[in-house]
């Protein structure tokens, strides 16, 4: 079968690993007797050097005919990078927010899983760990306090900065239901992440899960304060199998839950909507620390490319043989430096994206 994929290489980091999973995708090709056209599309930085805004319109339309996106990452240096003294809206991250909003992909999956072989690198302790843990954030992407009123204004010397958090009931049950859907295939457990101890809109998030759950008998509906989910991810992580979140917190919470896999460069994403077309990136950004220096785990990238295999091509078996020989470079004990512990073989990007592509 012929695919039309959309590749946004990005900033930083985005080029050299978008580059490996590209490398490995080739090799399902050959193996499969697939095609995969690319389109590269320019957004982020990138897009602001070359046309001055970070997602233009032709940027956005060529995404919305691609069956789907592969994406790297978007982003300078908060700090320093010249990208960053103008509006939010002209800034890099303002293309990733369009494109997620353009292409209504409302349901970000981040799957948190310690493969046995990278136990060495995840920083908690033995009897935490246990045999491994395995959940899936289910992050609502396209609402809350992303895309809610934001303002600066200045009024008698003082400096007043807004950020407005809305959701509707529409908006959570959609992502809800996505979530338990998702728990009925696992291990049957939501855990529903919220602040509605303070916040009116975690209390409806909190009204319209409790909704939604009573059509999924089967599944067992927790409801967690986001600020005890945080401590709960590092004290007891095997607790978790589906945590249902808004789009702030989840983005906090698969950052913490990436390192307790060993490295945010391993963990994977999903950006799905009503359609089979979808969003695949990694959980991390363009790392501009280590860009251009052939030292970013590749593996997230890879594994999303594996996602969009699974959710936007029904290519299951493809899919399978990406992760198995992920799996199976980990094994024969190869580390790029983020995952790196004693006794293993040093890679770079490079070198990681040509060992997994040998094992397909
Ligand atoms: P980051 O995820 O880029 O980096 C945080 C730390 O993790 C850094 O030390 C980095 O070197 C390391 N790291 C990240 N990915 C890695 C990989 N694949 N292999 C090895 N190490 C890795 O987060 P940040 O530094 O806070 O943000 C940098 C830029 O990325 C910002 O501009 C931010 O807005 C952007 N960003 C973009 C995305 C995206 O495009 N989806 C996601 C997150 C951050
Ligand atoms: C992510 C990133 C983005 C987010 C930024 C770059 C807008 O951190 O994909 O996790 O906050 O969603
Ligand atoms: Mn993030």
């Amino acid at each position: 079968m012929n695919y039309n994929i959309a590749v946004i290489s990005g900033d930083g980091i985005g080029p050299e690993i978008v580059a490996e999973a590209k490398k490995v995708l080739g090799k399902i090709e050959v193996k499969y007797g697939h095609k995969f056209n690319y389109t590269e599309v320019l957004m982020g930085g990138i897009s602001i050097d070359v046309h001055g805004v970070p997602l233009t319109e032709e940027a956005l339309s060529t995404a919305k005919e691609s069956d789907s996106v592969l994406l790297g990452a978007v982003g300078g240096d908060v700090g320093n990078s010249k990208w960053y003294g103008v509006a939010p809206n002209l800034r890099p991250e303002a293309g990733l927010l369009a494109l997620r909003k353009g292409l209504s992909l409302f349901a970000n999956i981040r799957p948190a899983y310690l493969y046995q072989e990278l136990k060495s690198a995840c920083p908690l302790k033995d009897e935490v760990i246990g045999d491994g843990f395995d959940m899936v954030i289910m992050r609502e992407l396209t609402g809350g306090i992303y895309f809610g009123e934001r303002k600066t204004e200045e009024v008698n010397g003082i400096i007043k900065a807004t950020d407005i958090l809305t959701y509707d009931d529409e908006e959570i049950r959609r992502i809800a239901i996505r979530g338990f859907d998702i728990a009925m295939k696992r291990r049957k457990k939501v855990t529903s992440v919220d602040k509605a101890n303070v916040l009116d809109s975690s209390r409806l998030w909190r009204k319209v899960v409790t909704e939604v759950a009573r059509d999924y008998k089967e599944v067992e509906l927790e409801h967690m304060l986001v600020d005890n989910c945080a401590m709960q991810l590092v004290k007891n992580p095997r607790q978790f199998d589906v945590i249902l979140t808004e789009n702030m917190f989840g983005d906090i919470l698969s950052d913490e839950a990436s390192m307790i896999t060993g490295s945010i460069g391993m963990l994977s994403s999903a950006s799905l909507g009503k359609t089979k077309q979808g969003m695949y990136e990694p959980s991390h950004g363009s790392a501009p620390d280590i860009a251009g220096k052939n030292l970013a785990n590749p593996i997230a990238t890879i594994l999303s490319a594996a996602m969009m295999l699974r959710y936007s091509f029904d290519l299951d078996e493809e899919a399978g043989a990406i992760e198995s020989a992920v799996i199976q470079v980990l094994k024969d004990g190869y580390r790029t430096v983020d995952i790196m512990s004693d006794g293993f073989s040093k890679v770079g990007t490079c070198e990681m994206g040509d060992l997994i592509a040998d094992r397909i």
